[in-house]
């Protein structure tokens, strides 16, 4: 999404946040935040149907032209319980407070709406050049530990490095962690960094002992290039392929689903012969085969994936009624006796397929 022209002359209305950040590294943004320094809710509904409000945090939610914006009023906030949302202290407080409580200097820009100046109060601008995240105060991450993994993003997504400063502060808080924090953000925190597929975030996530805020126990880099592998298998939920290879999940909320994905390549043992690999994974999610593959046996995936996940048997249970088979579970062992046959050669014709079946009977 990009910048949206506001006619509005007041000097109190400011794209905020990664806006600014994306408009001066020239990539397009995600999402579009407006603040007001006062109340947004009374001054920004006039832009447009006003499609939610939020009176607690001063946001509204308006319809500006076809467009969806979010205008926040300027506010302070305090982190009263660490690691959970924080409590608004003040509506309508000035910029530079507003921007005070954000998570790094880059983040913390402002550019003014009608006039496109822009506001720098942390030196942001410079360690955009410079390509630096540097959180704002030393209790960032003890705050919000959300922006550790913010910053794995924006050190993926952008190829921004971490100051010195504030890497020691993540070194010591990731030291000293405490578990007391919503996981809800921090999985959409996680989402958000291992969609972007990138080996390197990966590896600084394992060797940096981010890993640890999600699961505790010690967990060693697989030799595997994860990224490679999903571009060549590409999936629907790429996170998972990275996610579910953690040793300990209980602290985040999962849906079935995720944990189905999850758990299926777990018990799963080792699978020796080609019926072996190809019945144990004809009906698992593409992501839980990746995962077997890089946690347990690469060569079986490959194997299942390029070549037999691509052999199908021809004959049906008609068929085989045909035959004068009376229906019974005897079906499923025909069917694998004529798919044993058709892994060792999958040229093997239709007709070949009804006479294993009747050899079967016989
Ligand atoms: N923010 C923060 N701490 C967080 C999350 C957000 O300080 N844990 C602030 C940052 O100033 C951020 C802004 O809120 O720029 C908006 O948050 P969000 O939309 O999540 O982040 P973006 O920077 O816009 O990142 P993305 O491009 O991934 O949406």
């Amino acid at each position: 999404m990009d910048i949206i022209k506001i006619n509005d002359n007041s000097d109190k209305l400011y794209y905020i946040g990664g806006i600014v950040r994306d408009k001066l590294l020239g990539v397009p943004s995600l999402d579009v935040d407006i603040t007001y320094v006062g109340n947004a809710i009374e001054y920004c509904s006039k832009f447009g149907e006003v499609i939610q409000e939020n009176p607690a945090f001063g946001t509204v939610r308006v319809n500006v032209d076809g467009r969806v914006i979010d205008f926040a009023s300027t506010r302070a906030e305090v982190y009263e319980k660490k690691g959970h949302l924080p409590v608004v202290t003040k509506i309508g407080c000035s910029l530079e407070e507003d921007v005070m409580r954000r998570d790094f200097t880059v983040n913390a820009l402002a550019m003014s709406v009608s006039t496109g100046e822009i506001v720098d109060y942390v030196g942001g601008l410079e360690d955009l050049k410079s390509k630096l995240l540097r959180v704002l105060h030393e209790e960032s991450f003890i705050d919000d530990p959300t922006r550790i993994i913010r910053a794995l993003k924006f050190r993926a997504r952008f190829g921004f490095e971490l100051e010195e400063y504030t890497r020691r502060l993540q070194e010591d808080y990731l030291a000293h962690i405490n578990y007391n924090m919503s996981y809800k953000r921090v999985k959409k925190e996680l989402i958000e960094t291992f969609n972007l597929n990138s080996q390197r975030a990966f590896e600084i996530f394992v060797n940096e002992d981010i890993y640890k805020l999600v699961s505790p126990r010690k967990f060693v880099l697989p030799d595997v290039n994860i990224e490679e592998l999903i571009k060549k298998y590409p999936v629907n939920n790429v996170w998972l392929v990275y996610f579910g290879l953690l040793p300990d999940l209980s602290r985040m909320e999962i849906t079935k689903e995720e944990r189905k994905i999850i758990v299926d390549f777990r018990i799963l043992g080792a699978l020796k012969t080609d019926f072996e690999i190809y019945k144990a994974f004809q009906d698992l999610a593409l992501e839980s085969i990746l995962l077997y593959g890089i946690a347990k046996d690469m060569n079986a995936a490959v194997r299942y994936l390029d070549v037999l996940r691509h052999i199908k048997i021809s004959i049906t249970g008609e068929d085989l009624k045909r035959l004068g088979i009376e229906p019974s579970p005897e079906y499923q062992e025909i069917f694998d006796y004529v798919l044993k046959a058709k892994l060792e050669n999958p040229q093997i014709t239709y007709e070949d397929e009804i006479a294993l079946a009747k050899k079967f009977k016989n």
